[in-house]
């Protein structure tokens, strides 16, 4: 087993690729990256590594299970990081058979392929290896306004279906270490935000909306509270967790960042009217309130304690800081924005949002 190597899947989205970019530039070991490149897999976020020799590109899915038995035995990797999923609650509403295909079927088959390479390692390297799954705190249900965070220790109460099958997915993991003595670590984090963040989701949305000068959609009434971590912060946490985690426990990471999405759209058009002014009035004229989302989850909210404690770790960035770095970010990728918003994007804007009364594609 070559002890530096480790494979991540989902090295192309955005909490991956800023994982993959991360290792690659700290030169910590050569990471082969498996990713089936959906829509929200681009290997433009990877650009900054592309003749890195450390990274090692690999076309596939993780339920393709001659594909990952190959690359196992291939690289014989010290560890398996596993990001990739479908993300999107929206789309999950909208068409969930892509979710229970990758993120239950999907897992199992690589679970299946990891558990065999795993068994026919030597006993040593079988006691360091890691099967590390990112998962959501999504996974522990809508908290009231006056609940504590969520706990390791919270029960499982998934509402969407993006959220039962990573729940489904979490509990193969469980299993996995249960039964077999498989060494995994699961992480369940809060919301991120950051470079490379797809414009479908609130925050890149309403950053690319405001500059497009398109109304900018907020569901409901703008109550529902969200618990916001720096995807930088979210891929040390990581990073921490494959080094002192201890197998078979799960981590919660957040930041203690809770925030209404009203909020977080003024906060997002303050930034804007000062680095990038219109003519004439304010981004927050844009703002407008869209029919709800069916289910909408009230409330997240991650207690963040059990990995500051054990493991030592906690977020470099605040809300403020970070949502500055990510507006400059948006501002200064304007290319980026522009590919990967053309094609199956704009087919994604008629179906959510013309549903609710807005034509924004
Ligand atoms: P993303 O949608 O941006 O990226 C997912 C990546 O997985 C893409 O590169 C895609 O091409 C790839 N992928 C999808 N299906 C695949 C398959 N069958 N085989 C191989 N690759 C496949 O997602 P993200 O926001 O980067 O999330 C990454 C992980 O983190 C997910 O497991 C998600 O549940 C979890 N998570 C996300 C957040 C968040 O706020 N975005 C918060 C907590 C946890
Ligand atoms: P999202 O970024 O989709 O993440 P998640 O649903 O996984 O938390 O949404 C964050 C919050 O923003 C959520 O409460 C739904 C809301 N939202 C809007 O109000 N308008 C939008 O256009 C989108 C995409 C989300």
């Amino acid at each position: 087993m070559h002890t530096d190597t480790i494979v991540v899947t989902g090295g192309a989205g955005f909490i991956g690729s800023n994982f993959v970019n991360a290792w690659v530039k700290l030169k910590l070991g050569k990471l082969v990256n498996l990713d089936k490149l959906t829509y929200a897999g681009n290997m433009e976020n990877l650009a900054e590594i592309s003749h890195d020799p450390d990274h090692v590109f690999i076309h596939a899915d993780i339920g393709d299970r001659a594909a990952v038995k190959t690359l196992l035995e291939t690289h014989k990797p010290r560890a398996v990081l596993n990001f990739a999923a479908e993300s999107h609650v929206d789309r999950s509403i909208h068409g969930p058979d892509a979710f229970i295909q990758t993120n239950v079927v999907g897992t199992f088959n690589l679970l299946e392929e990891v558990r065999a390479y795993w068994q026919a390692l030597p006993v040593e390297s079988q006691q360091s290896f890691r099967f590390l799954h990112v998962s959501t705190d999504e996974v522990y249900g809508s908290l009231e306004p006056n609940d504590p965070a969520f706990k390791e220790t919270n029960p499982y109460q998934p509402n969407s279906p993006y959220s039962a099958s990573k729940a489904a997915s979490d509990h193969l993991v469980r299993a996995y270490h249960h039964t077999y003595g498989l060494p995994t670590l699961t992480t369940n984090c809060s919301n991120n935000y950051g470079p490379y963040h797809f414009p479908e989701k609130l925050i890149p949305l309403v950053i690319h909306n405001a500059l497009s000068g398109k109304p900018l959609p907020i569901y409901g009434n703008g109550s529902n509270i969200r618990d916001w971590l720096y995807v930088e912060d979210h891929c040390n946490a990581i990073r921490e967790v494959l080094a002192k985690g201890l197998p078979g426990e799960t981590y919660n990471i957040g930041g203690w960042n809770e925030k209404t999405n009203l909020d977080v759209v003024h906060t997002l058009c303050d930034i804007l009217d000062q680095e990038q002014p219109k003519a004439q009035g304010s981004y927050r004229d844009q703002i407008t309130f869209v029919k709800d989302r069916p289910g909408h989850d009230l409330r997240y909210a991650i207690d963040a304690s059990k990995i500051e404690q054990t493991l030592g770790w906690k977020p470099q960035e605040t809300f403020e800081t970070g949502i500055r770095k990510t507006v400059r970010w948006y501002l200064e990728h304007t290319q980026w924005v522009e590919r990967v918003t053309s094609g199956e994007y704009q087919h994604w804007l008629s179906t959510n949002y013309h549903e609710r009364g807005e034509e924004l594609a």
